[in-house]
């Protein structure tokens, strides 16, 4: 085969190849292979010495044509990818600047904890720790040490789940005054809010499982009136500076005496309405001051120290602040109820 023949078909067959060739890495490697110290091409020029010396400078021109034509063919074939390629990714990437944003949703707190931590801030405000006691409790601190001893009516008031015959699930938060008292560091002025249980059938003002905040202060000299004048703060701060607030007498085994407090309706100011049912009142919370024999079985003398307890229910306020009229919408966790707080 004479030499111009076969450059003809090296050159044809590197053409082939470069059309044939799916990635810019092959376009490499097909450079190499024709181009290279080793390739196809230097092989014909490194071959000249067998070729007649007029014929040289003739044939050395074909070499070169045949390099150029291969380089040209290489540098293009390169170009077309990259512009297919480019072309490609602009298609993938294309924004549609028509489309609706996507929103960035930003949780929201319950509004049990917004209430929590409003009840939270005012008692810390005042002076007040936050304590937290068990849920699940031996019937001494659930009852016995609150004054409620075995056979005492309280007790069937309060449906108590029983774990064992001495152990329940908290039916009040009051259990953890005896935590508190029993630790012997007075003066105590703490909050305690938890979750509580009862076995009742959920219905709009009823759940198993809701939340009570328990208040306790005890020091010396501490009477009825330092009582009245915190929780007549509490009830502003919460309620707005209008507030007033009344104490009807009542009853609680762990208190004496006892009372319940009532707050002017938020609403109507105290002149009835459809929120407060007319009264123009809104019970709120159980208060009263410690009972003696409670501070004795904690281990703290009664004729040296005295106090006032407390005991509100998280739900309610929450309820009555958002004027939420179904405490089932609480513990739901629709999204579409808990977004507006
Ligand atoms: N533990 C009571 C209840 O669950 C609420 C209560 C009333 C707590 C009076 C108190 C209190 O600390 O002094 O109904």
């Amino acid at each position: 085969m004479d030499m111009k023949e076969r450059l003809e078909q090296i050159k044809a067959e590197a053409i082939r190849q470069i059309e044939a060739s799916e990635k810019l890495e092959r376009l490499n490697e097909i450079r190499v292979n024709y181009l290279g110290k080793k390739g196809e091409l230097t092989a014909v020029l490194k071959g000249m010495k067998d070729v007649a010396a007029e014929e040289r400078p003739r044939v050395g021109q074909m070499v070169n044509e045949a390099r150029e034509e291969i380089e040209k063919r290489l540098e293009n074939f390169k170009q077309k990818m990259e512009r297919v390629a480019l072309e490609a990714r602009m298609k993938a990437e294309v924004i549609d600047v028509t489309l609706p944003a996507r929103k960035n949703n930003v949780g929201h707190r319950h509004p049990n904890t917004i209430a929590l931590e409003e009840v939270e801030r005012i008692f810390i405000g005042m002076g007040y720790e936050v304590v937290e006691g068990p849920e699940i409790e031996k019937d001494y601190y659930n009852f016995e040490a609150l004054n409620i001893p075995d056979g005492h009516p309280a007790r069937d008031e309060q449906d108590t789940f029983y774990i064992t015959s001495d152990i329940l699930l908290r039916t009040q938060t009051s259990s953890t005054q005896v935590h508190e008292m029993e630790k012997g560091r007075l003066p105590i002025r703490m909050i305690a809010p938890g979750r509580v249980f009862r076995s009742d059938e959920v219905d709009a003002t009823h759940s198993p499982s809701f939340h009570q905040i328990e208040g306790l202060v005890i020091d010396k000299n501490v009477t009825f009136s330092d009582l009245k004048g915190t929780l007549a703060e509490f009830a502003k701060e919460l309620f707005g500076d209008k507030t007033r607030v009344k104490f009807r007498p009542h009853h609680f085994p762990f208190t004496e005496p006892s009372a319940e407090m009532d707050v002017s309706c938020f609403k109507c100011g105290g002149s009835g309405c459809r929120f407060c049912k007319g009264s123009g009142w809104i019970e709120i919370l159980g208060c009263g001051m410690v009972h003696p024999r409670v501070l004795t079985m904690s281990g703290i003398d009664p004729e040296e120290y005295t106090g006032f307890a407390f005991g509100v229910g998280l739900e309610r306020i929450a309820l009555l602040k958002y004027e939420i009229d179904d405490m089932r919408l609480l513990y739901e966790n629709d999204i579409r109820f808990l977004k507006q707080f």
